[in-house]
């Protein structure tokens, strides 16, 4: 084969492929779908829990000074109160008069004429509008009752600050990090699910000391979230770690960074890495009148330890990991035929699919039963495998497709030699291997 060619993907090959293959489909969707929520398939539900997987495992279960936590969607209000929600988490939108679309004034690029259908001067006066989605607790549907569905994953770890370090003994400094949903009420959802109203965040909050060391701690975390991209094999050329201003962050924090990549229609957010001071805990002391300070047993004194946070959209991880990994490919086989594929470069942690087993023929039940075993046997030793059977070409395809990077074939001649055809993703190259050293061939690769 010669070597390929590279188009770059647009969003509208990667919906297609996300819905045709069972990555990602709209929610609802018999139903007209609903704006701003998507569903994920058989293989995107996997790939988002390698995703995170993926995330704490680095971040939690290698690091003796993380902890996990997990707090509840609904909290009481005035935790929203307290993190300034209620009164400043909100966008300036418009309103066409004409065509009745809303738009996010910091959108639009022009703000005398509707994007939409064109009109002149056709806009509302601009006005707030409070981002986070509002439910009833109880049986009456009355103001009292009003609660949120969480916009952020962090609240319910600072309320928690105190039954955290006392009940886990940690002193900062430390972290205590979650992965859950939150829910932002978007103007303009768009960009498949890289802005929904529901979608997940990863969050890590890492206390440290006010003793001089918070620059270097920030430091840190950005260093190892920039490894962690790197290790997953996110190309270099598309990431980047934007500094934020002076006048860009909020008047509380000391340094932020926000972590983006090159999406097809251009730059997008993924994560957020700040240092924001004793911020958010004073402000729950001061709402909630509880002294939320770390007691430092050695110089029995009260303080309020400095926060370094890492926020990461998983969603948007997730949508990276797939437009990242996508490439089309024309190469001209032997005989001089342009031949096209689609193939997705994910790193096999995060791969849906590890290995696909194959047997040649479909109705060779000699074949068959060989090729099943050892699909089974590879699915209990913790590969990720999928059996198929059948149009060899095919089988490739569609594997190419949903990134799986092995495929291993189980042939006539395996019947007589015990070798499997193993054939790579990337380089399409095929090898014999001798199925009782498969398990530790693939070990090595995965
Ligand atoms: N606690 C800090 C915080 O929530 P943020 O920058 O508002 O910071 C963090 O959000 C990350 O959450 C973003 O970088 C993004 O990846 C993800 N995120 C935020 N809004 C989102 C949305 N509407 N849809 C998908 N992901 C979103």
């Amino acid at each position: 084969m010669e070597p390929a060619t590279e188009k770059r993907v647009t969003m509208d090959e990667i919906t297609a492929l996300a819905k045709r293959r069972g990555f990602i489909f709209p929610s609802s969707e018999i139903y007209g779908g609903i704006g701003g929520f998507y569903d994920y398939g058989p293989l995107g539900a996997i790939l988002k829990r390698n995703v995170k997987d993926a995330w704490w495992r680095e971040n939690v279960e290698l690091r003796d000074d993380v902890v996990a936590f997990d707090s509840s969607i609904v909290m009481n209000p005035l935790v929203w109160k307290a993190s300034g929600h209620v009164d400043q988490f909100s966008d300036r939108m418009i309103d066409c008069t004409i065509c009745k679309h809303r738009f996010r004034v910091d959108h639009l690029k022009d703000a005398s004429k509707c994007p939409d259908c064109g009109s002149k001067g056709s806009f509302t006066e601009p006005r707030d509008f409070n981002l986070m989605l509002k439910t009833w607790v109880g049986p009456m549907e009355d103001t009292a009752a009003v609660a949120y569905l969480r916009p952020e994953t962090a609240q319910g770890i600072f309320v928690n600050f105190k039954n955290v370090y006392q009940s886990a003994r940690k002193r900062p400094p430390f972290g205590i990090a979650q992965i859950g949903k939150s829910f932002r009420n978007e103007i303009t959802p768009g960009n498949f699910t890289f802005r929904m109203r529901e979608f997940e965040q990863a969050e890590l909050e890492y206390f440290v000391p006010d003793d001089g060391k918070d620059m270097a701690a920030f430091q840190e975390w950005v260093d190892k979230r920039k490894r962690w991209y790197s290790d997953y094999g996110v190309r270099a050329d598309r990431l980047r770690f934007y500094e934020l201003t002076e006048k860009e962050r909020p008047h509380y924090a000391k340094a932020g960074i926000d972590v983006e990549y090159l999406f097809p229609w251009g730059w997008g957010e993924l994560e957020s890495i700040a240092h924001r001071g004793t911020y958010d805990l004073d402000a729950h002391m001061a709402l909630s009148g509880k002294d939320l300070r770390f007691f430092d047993e050695a110089s029995k004194a009260h303080y309020t330890p400095l926060l370094i946070e890492s926020s990461a959209g998983m969603d948007r991880t997730t949508l990276t990991m797939l437009v990242d990994a996508y490439e089309k490919e024309t190469s001209t086989d032997p005989t001089g035929k342009a031949t096209e594929r689609v193939v997705l470069r994910f790193h096999p942690k995060i791969a849906p699919v590890q290995a696909a087993v194959f047997a040649l023929a479909r109705n060779k039940p000699e074949l068959v039963e060989r090729a099943r075993a050892i699909e089974s046997d590879l699915r209990r030793r913790g590969v990720r495998t999928q059996y198929d059977e059948g149009n060899i070409g095919q089988l490739y395809r569609r594997q190419d497709e949903i990134g799986t990077p092995f495929c291993i074939v189980f042939d006539f001649d395996s019947l007589d030699d015990a070798k499997v055809t193993v054939r790579e993703r990337d380089s399409m190259q095929q090898e014999r291997v001798s199925v009782d050293a498969l398990a530790g061939y693939l070990d090595e690769k995965l």
